[in-house]
């Protein structure tokens, strides 16, 4: 089957200076910024995640800048979710060491904003949506609570930026999949987290939510230097952003590119057969996953489209 099947770990060993410069370059390179900026926003040693005998990835060394845009694919069951839970610390590696926004994972939550794998609020979850986003700024930053004022006039420009200032104060678990979705990513921002952690947060949404949302965060990057780690499915719409992506299949990986690593040699090695990867009118086509994912697939392609 895989006459290309790759040594598992191997292609993902980084060179950064290739990375690089076949890339584009990560914002934070561009800015006139202290050399505390130029700690690496998430650092990974060595890092292997197993659960019994199944091994999710290991031999993970990877550094992820500040203001670099990072996606993370691959099929369901693939580590995406797990990879999100190492960085923050609440699922322990199996080996190897983990840093985020200067601290080992788990020291320290300053900094870092997380939009999580969707789940449904319950229909009586007591909050209302501009409680919710409130949530995200209330409280910590300053050790006491910000003035009322303070807080309500930014609540009203969060829920203005993802579009939900008509649902501002109707209890979440009324709001659709793709209202609370939106709700989520204003909650995560609200702080202008250096690192941010994005699990699906384009799943619920319609095209053109798809487009403002990952426009929103791709905007949080570059305003606040912050690192994005983007966990998709789909990576057209945000091809336009991406700096490298790390892609997890079948317990192997590969970082790199969009153009080096999303290629019918690179898929197909790591899936271990034969996966069909092209570009049309500049979005990229994946065809012939031996699973259910939810990449685009040509028309009379018949494999399942759906996430499983
Ligand atoms: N705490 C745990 N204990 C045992 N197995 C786990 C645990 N957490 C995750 N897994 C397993 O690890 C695998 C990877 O799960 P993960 O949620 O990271 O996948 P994913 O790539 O995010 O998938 P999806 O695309 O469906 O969200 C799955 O098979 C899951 O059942
Ligand atoms: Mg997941």
């Amino acid at each position: 089957m895989s006459q290309e099947s790759l040594t598992p770990h191997a292609p993902a060993r980084l060179d950064l200076s290739v990375m690089t410069a076949a890339g584009p370059q990560p914002a934070a390179s561009q800015g006139p910024r202290g050399s505390r900026e130029t700690a690496p926003a998430v650092r990974l040693r060595g890092a292997s995640l197993a659960f019994g005998d199944r091994t999710l990835w290991s031999g993970l060394d990877l550094d992820i800048q500040p203001g670099e845009f990072f996606a993370v694919l691959g099929p369901n069951g693939s580590g995406k979710t797990s990879f999100l839970k190492a960085l923050l610390g609440v699922l322990p590696l199996s080996s190897g060491t983990v840093e985020i926004a200067g601290h080992p994972a788990g020291q320290r939550g300053e900094g870092i904003g997380y939009i999580p794998q969707q789940r449904a609020f319950a229909p009586d979850t007591p909050l209302r949506a501009r409680d919710l986003v409130g949530l995200g700024i209330d409280g910590h930053r300053w050790g006491f609570r910000l003035r009322r004022r303070a807080v309500d006039a930014q609540v009203d420009d969060l829920l203005g930026r993802v579009g939900a200032r008509e649902y501002a104060k109707v209890p979440v678990g009324q709001l659709s999949g793709g209202e609370q979705q939106r709700l989520r990513v204003a909650q995560a921002i609200a702080d202008s987290p250096r690192v941010l952690l994005c699990d699906e947060p384009l799943l619920s949404l319609d095209l053109n939510h798809q487009q403002a949302v990952s426009q929103l965060i791709d905007d949080q990057r570059r305003a606040n230097d912050a690192a994005v780690v983007f966990v998709t499915h789909e990576i057209n719409p945000i091809l336009d952003y991406v700096d490298r992506v790390l892609y997890l299949a079948d317990g192997r990986f590969r970082i790199g590119s969009p153009s080096e690593v999303m290629t019918t040699e690179v898929l197909s090695a790591l899936y271990g057969g034969r996966v069909e990867v092209s570009r049309v009118n500049g979005r990229i086509v994946v065809v012939g996953l031996p699973d259910a994912t939810t990449h685009y697939h040509l028309p009379g392609d018949h494999h399942d489209t759906e996430p499983a």
